[in-house]
């Protein structure tokens, strides 16, 4: 059943403008302004001669950074609040700058969102591949250490990390002393390779080059972990996926997804509930699966102690393989 929801009048008609502050991050970050100001900050003119761009606008832009809370402003000189420091400087631990810049290429996918309702069709007219993948990084960089701390992975030596994008995960379990291999699409490792190396983990990580649709996932894996995959395919093809991980499972092995937790209304969390609307605009048959079907699915496809465990904004669900003597 709906829960009611509480009335909101005024405030939340301003919430509706909210894409103005949305529109001012993202384009600040696309001209990388928080890592111009960082340090001793900058005027509007110095600013604007560095990237070339009206000085008029610029002024404009960089007022509106102040007043949502990223800037400061001394006289005539900007800098970045700490907020912006902590998060929207290049190179820094934490740093949330690439996943804005996917965003921004969102936000011209969610611009089609009129079109998508009349025709059922995806509207994808913005993609940066490294973008996303590295904006993956940025957000699983801030939640490996509580994922981890949550899948059982006593007895587990062999990992695969299936989709395993930007390979977050795969270095996060390679650290814990397991065997991993990330499948994912050749442009994607192109991305992870530098990054697992960087990280000095290429000797621990194996790199599969494929597409797991249609392609062999190897065999003998105590664990696979699934995260946020499900959301961008069809039903049929989720349980085609968790047929043929059980099948490159060992006997007593485990499956672990991780999606955007979403209830069985498919209305609440908002996160869950609005990440829909992202599947919408962007593929042609994913949207946000609630915690109950995906449970179901792990059943249906063989998979017995199903289990669930909410990760802040995501859910993980576990199911496992039987042993050889169930
Ligand atoms: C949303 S990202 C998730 C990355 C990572 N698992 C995480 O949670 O941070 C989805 C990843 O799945 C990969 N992917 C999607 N479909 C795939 C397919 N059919 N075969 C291989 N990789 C695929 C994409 O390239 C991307 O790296």
């Amino acid at each position: 059943m709906t829960r009611p929801k509480p009335v909101r009048d005024l405030p939340w008609l301003r919430q509706i403008s909210s894409f103005g502050p949305s529109r001012i991050v993202l384009t600040a970050n696309n001209f990388r302004i928080f890592d111009h100001l960082e340090g001793r900050g900058k005027t509007a003119r110095a600013l604007s001669m560095l990237l070339q761009s009206d000085l008029r606008a610029t002024e404009i832009l960089l007022d509106s950074l102040v007043a949502i809370g990223l800037l400061r402003k001394e006289g005539v000189l900007y800098r970045n609040d700490p907020v912006a420091s902590r998060y929207l400087i290049s190179g820094k631990e934490g740093y949330q700058g690439d996943i804005l810049r996917h965003y921004s290429s969102l936000w011209d996918n969610w611009s089609g969102l009129d079109r998508v309702l009349k025709t059922g069709k995806p509207f994808r007219r913005a993609h940066d591949h490294a973008s996303f993948i590295l904006g993956m990084h940025n957000l699983a960089s801030l939640k490996t250490g509580k994922a981890l701390a949550a899948i059982p992975l006593m007895g587990v030596r062999k990992v695969l990390d299936l989709g395993g994008g930007p390979g977050t995960y795969s270095m996060a379990f390679a650290r814990r002393g397991l065997d991993v291999t990330l499948m994912d699409f050749p442009e994607t490792l192109a991305i992870s390779r530098k990054l697992i190396k960087e990280s000095g983990l290429q000797k621990k990580i194996r790199l599969l080059a494929g597409d797991f649709t249609t392609d062999d996932l190897g065999k003998g894996y105590d664990l696979i972990f699934i995260s946020q995959i499900f959301h961008a395919y069809a039903v049929k093809d989720c349980l085609a996926m968790l047929r043929k991980c059980r099948s490159a499972l060992t006997p007593g092995g485990r499956v672990v997804v991780q999606e955007f937790m979403l209830d069985e209304t498919r209305t609440a969390p908002v996160i869950g509930a609005l990440f829909s609307i992202n599947m919408l605009v962007n593929t042609a048959a994913g949207r946000s699966y609630t915690t109950g079907e995906i449970s179901s699915w792990l059943k249906k496809t063989g998979f017995i102690n199903i289990s669930t465990s909410p990760l802040d904004e995501t859910v993980l669900i576990s199911g496992r393989k039987k042993g050889r003597s169930e």
